[in-house]
């Protein structure tokens, strides 16, 4: 079980830019979450926190804890064991992470070398394996190649497979489906419905690809979490004005993407009340103050309309 208590990411190298405020979720054994918000939402920065890949510049705060123990506190050697084994990271853009001076299937194979003690010729053979996972065309000469001879597509997919190829417990994946035609995204949400009772934290800006990957769903606006909950009820019945917007704003349920719409600020919201309420249709006087995370039966939602319906708010999930 993987646990976010209370993370907060702050840079601050030339600017102050609060990545990520106050995130916390639980990802029990087996369950699948995706984490979706738009570009600059802090999705990227909260996966790195968790396995202590930020750079220097950043500034944490919070825990992170595997099985109750804290990854953050860990000896560095004890983290390596976890990383690639227990914990599985796949980056956002993955074909760019692929070493250009490495077959590709030396590289998928490498984590069963490194971590289930496969020989050079097991790992690459089963690399093979889980290349054809993805339908990528003639995988035991693709396996030989190296990454340039790929599309971006195929080494994102690579990448997955790596991610994969080691039998982690925890896959964090980083928007594997960008970029990726429809088919292709459907190859990536098909391996992750066969995780099993392997679990899954997925960033996504594709609520429809979530919609088929999770059990749960996490959103984050301007760093912060504003709505969670079971994927079924968020994606029928969302509860937080970003969330419906968002739905709403898929191309496949009749509505323009919103043009209009701004990449959150990271910085001026100190006393700027709610976060989503220059956009938000339903914006009220009580909105200038910053609403909590509120309960709703199984669901957290950060919007002052629920105040009523809940009477419970806490910052925990
Ligand atoms: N290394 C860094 N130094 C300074 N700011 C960063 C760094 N990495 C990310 N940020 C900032 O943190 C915020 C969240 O970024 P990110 O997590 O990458 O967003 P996304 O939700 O698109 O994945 C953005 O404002 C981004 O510019
Ligand atoms: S708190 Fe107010 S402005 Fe913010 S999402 Fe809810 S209704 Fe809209
Ligand atoms: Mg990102």
């Amino acid at each position: 079980m993987l646990e976010i208590n209370h993370v907060s990411v702050k840079f601050s190298a030339d600017s102050d830019v609060q990545a990520v405020e106050d995130v916390s979720f639980v990802l029990p054994e087996g369950s699948k979450l995706a984490l979706v918000g738009e570009t600059g939402s802090g999705k990227s920065v909260l996966l790195l926190a968790i396995l202590r890949l930020l750079p220097e510049t950043a500034q944490t705060r919070g825990d992170v804890l595997l099985d109750g123990k804290s990854i953050w506190q860990m000896k560095r050697k004890e983290l390596d064991k976890i990383r690639g084994a227990v914990i599985s990271y796949v980056p956002q853009g993955g074909g760019e992470a692929l070493n250009p001076l490495m077959r590709v299937g030396f590289q998928v194979g490498e984590p069963l070398m490194e971590h289930k003690g496969l020989s050079r010729k097991e790992a690459e053979a089963k690399s093979v394996s889980l290349l054809k996972r993805f339908h990528l065309g003639d995988e035991e000469a693709l396996a030989r190649a190296y990454p340039h001879t790929f599309s971006g597509g195929m080494r994102q997919r690579a990448m997955v497979a790596m991610g994969i190829a080691a039998d982690p417990q925890i896959v964090l994946a980083d928007e594997p489906s960008k970029g990726l035609d429809e088919k292709r995204v459907a190859l990536v949400a098909e391996t992750f419905q066969q995780l099993g009772e392997k679990s899954l934290l997925c960033v996504t800006h594709d609520l429809l690809f979530a919609g088929k990957i999770s059990d749960h769903i996490c959103v984050l606006y301007a760093a912060q979490q504003v709505e969670y909950g079971p994927t079924e009820k968020l994606m029928s019945a969302p509860l937080h004005p970003y969330t419906r917007d968002m739905l709403r704003a898929i191309p496949e349920n009749g509505m323009e993407v919103d043009k209009a719409g701004f990449a959150p600020a990271h910085t001026g919201y100190e006393n700027f009340g709610c976060r989503y309420r220059h956009r938000c249709k339903d914006c009220m006087e009580v909105c200038k103050k910053m609403p909590p995370l509120f309960t709703v039966g199984d669901e957290k939602v950060r919007c002052w309309l629920y105040a009523d319906a809940s009477g419970t708010a806490d910052k925990d999930l």
